[in-house]
Order: structure tokens, then sequence, then C-alpha cells
């Protein structure tokens, strides 16, 4: 198969859809690989790095689309890129269709067929490409939370570990899910005092498991939330009810009572956040106060580092890529994790979720396939 990575095109992306890595095993599995000048730039991969991996150069993202049979990408096409996508190709992406009509509208016009990363699944249920982006925000969290707690930035001025002799901060973490997990690690790991809220006793029986008594645990009630966050330096928001929007857990009134300078750093912001006063913002302006509480909202924090980012992206998408490219169509009716992936396929939606979000009328996967 012919696959083709375009250069990311959205504001300030600047992962890439294959690394070098991936491509030399596209290239080993026997494809043919193209890769658009300077779509590893932001990672500092230069052409001649991908020309080493095996890949091909193409001078534009035209060049690209025009000449492959799979494209894989890091976010969902733009406008410009969807109108190059064909009936005969594979794209493998990012593609959060739901909330977003005229990039549906766009695919099911192409007759792409569209393999969305937030939707392929594995045996336990979980989404397992969506985890390393939750395991880059959960550990960012620490940093960009430590970082505000600096006095010249707003915060307390607090260090998380202390020093001898003085008391480190205290981390509370709403939600022990990825996010909750690995930012509960980097907390943990600079001496902060931590405890992880979670509404799943199983998860929590877990987590004291894995920490051994390093991370205090705590059944997430309304007192308990109230009593966490009055007494931390830190919150990090990293609940999440799937498929719905993040419920409000700290409300403004309780902001009244944490401690003035204290830190909020609301992971759960992309789907609309857990605390009342929480708002998206982006890296270049990636705080504000409400009442003396600091507050981190940043929609697409692993955007503040492509490099890890990309590479946990690639780790996590490479094995069912190769299958995808391997054996085309057939792997995506024979795998039920691909399946649960393909959103699009040649003008009909096939994931339920986004026919019921856009008033679409869905076909199951295989049907889909075999109709077509
Ligand atoms: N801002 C970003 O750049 C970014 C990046 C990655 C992930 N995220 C977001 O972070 C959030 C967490 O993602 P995740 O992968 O860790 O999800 P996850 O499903 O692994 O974990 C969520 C956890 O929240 C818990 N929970 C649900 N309701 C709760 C409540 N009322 N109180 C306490 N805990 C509760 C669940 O039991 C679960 O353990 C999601 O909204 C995700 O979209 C944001």
């Amino acid at each position: 198969m012919r696959v083709g990575c375009p250069k990311e095109i959205k504001n300030h992306e600047y992962r890439v859809g294959l690394t070098p890595g991936a491509v030399r095993e596209y290239v080993a599995h026997g494809h043919e690989v193209i890769v658009e000048t300077r779509a590893g730039a932001g990672i500092g991969a230069d052409d001649n790095a991908y020309k080493a991996a095996g890949a091909k150069i193409a001078q534009s993202a035209e060049e690209v689309f025009t000449r492959s049979d799979m494209i894989v990408k890091v976010k969902e096409p733009q406008a410009s890129e969807w109108v190059q996508l064909r009936e005969d190709q594979i794209l493998y992406t990012y593609l959060h269709l739901a909330p977003d009509p005229e990039q549906t509208k766009g695919l099911v016009g192409a007759g792409v067929t569209a393999v969305a990363y937030e939707t392929v699944t594995d045996d336990n249920g979980a989404l397992p490409l969506l985890a390393p982006m939750s395991e880059v925000a959960g550990r960012l969290a620490i940093q960009a939370g430590a970082t505000a707690l600096q006095k010249a930035n707003g915060g307390r001025g607090i260090l998380l570990g202390g020093v001898p002799g003085v008391l480190p901060a205290k981390v509370s973490i709403i939600g022990g899910g990825v996010v909750g997990l690995n930012a509960a690690k980097m907390a943990a790991g600079l001496g902060a005092d931590v405890t992880i809220l979670d509404r799943s006793l199983p998860r929590l029986r877990q987590l004291d498991d894995i920490f051994a008594g390093r991370v205090r645990t705590r059944f997430s009630t309304i007192e308990a939330l109230e009593e966490e966050a009055f007494a931390s330096d830190m919150v990090v928001g990293a609940v999440l009810i799937p498929g719905a929007a993040a419920p409000k857990l700290v409300t403004r009134e309780m902001l009244s009572g944490m401690k003035a300078g204290a830190v909020i750093v609301d992971v759960a912001i992309d789907q609309g956040g857990c605390f009342e006063t929480s708002k998206p913002t982006t890296h270049s302006e990636p705080t504000y106060d409400v009442d003396g509480v600091i507050h981190y909202c940043v929609a697409n924090m692993p955007g503040a580092v492509p490099i890890t980012s990309a590479h946990a992206l690639n780790n996590a998408t490479l094995y069912h890529g190769l299958k995808l490219a391997d054996h085309g169509l057939k792997a995506i009716a024979e795998d039920r994790h691909l399946r649960a992936g393909l959103n699009v396929h040649r003008g009909r939606i096939t994931n339920r979720a986004v026919a019921e979000a856009l008033g679409y009328e869905m076909i199951e996967p295989q049907a889909a396939l075999k109709a077509a």
C-alpha cells in the first residue's frame, strides 16, 4: 500500500502522524511511505531522517493526498484536506466528529473510509489510542501546576516537595483514571503530599495497591471534595464520564474556601471542565485568576510537548496502522477493535454516537463494508 503522511496544518499543531521510527516499520512491511517535506519539523525530525527511514519526500500536501492509498495524520482533517480525500482511501487519525458537523459532511461527501483513533477499542473496553495523550496530560499537569504555584506567576509560592524541615505542598487529584494516575506519579515523585479522589472503589483499591501508601486515596463525595480543595495548594481535575460533559465538582462558592494563590489544573477542560469557574485557555496564555485561585485550563495540553506526544501517539497507533496497511478494508472487517474505530465509510456514518449527535442514519460497520 502507499501510505501518506501530510504535515499537520491545524494552528499550533506540531505533532506528526508518522515518526521516522514508524515509517521504518511500514517500509519493513513492504509499504511505500510518502511524507510531506518538513512534516516532522515540529518534533525535530528533518526530511533526511525520513529518507533514512525509507520514506519518499513529497513537496506538497497535494502530492501526498494524490499518491496515497492511506493517509495517517494526528488531528482531524481541515477543510482544505477533506476535499482532497477519495472513496478509495483510508484515513487514520483523530476525528472527534460528534461536535463537528462540517467535517462530518466533508468526510461523508469525500466517500473516504475514516478510522478515528479515539474510538478504536481494546479487549478491556478501553480506548488505547486516546490513553497516551492522557498520560502526557496527567504528567504535564503537575509540571504546569508547579510553575503556576511560583510566586511570580501568581501562585502561593510553595515548592511541591518542600525541603528537609519544611512540609511539602498538598496536591489533590479528582479522578484517578489515566490522567489522575500519571499526575499522582509525578506529584509523588516530586515529594508532594498527594490525595486521589474517585467515585470508583475498585479503582481506588487499584491505586492503593500501586502506590503502597505513598499516595492517599479518598472516595469522592461533596464533603471530601470540599475538605481536600480547602486544604490543597494544587487541585487537578481529571474526571471523565464517557460521552458526557464533565460534572462541575468544585463550585464557585467552594473557591472562596481555598487558599489564596492555590492552583487549579483542570485537565478535564476538553470535556467542559470539572470546576465551575474553568474556561479553556491556550499555551500562549495558559492561566487566569478567579478570586485569588490560579486556573490552568489548556484544552490541548499534549501540544506543549510534541516530541513526547508524537512518539507516544505513534507507539499506540502503529499496530492497527500496520494492520490497515497490510490488509486494507479486510482488516476492519475482521478486527472488532478497528470496526469500533470506523466512523465513516463510503458516505455512511458507522459510529452510533456520531450518528445520534449529528442526526445521520447509522449503519453497522459490517453492513457498511458489505454494502460497499
Ligand atoms: N486537556 C487536555 O489536553 C487533555 C488531554 C488528555 C485527556 N484529557 C481529559 O482528561 C479527562 C480524564 O481523562 P482520563 O483518560 O484520565 O479518563 P479515565 O476514564 O481514565 O478516568 C476518569 C476517572 O474519573 C473518575 N470519576 C468519574 N466521576 C467522578 C467523580 N464524580 N469524582 C471523582 N472521580 C470521578 C472515574 O471513576 C475514572 O477513574 C478527560 O476529560 C479527558 O478528555 C484532557
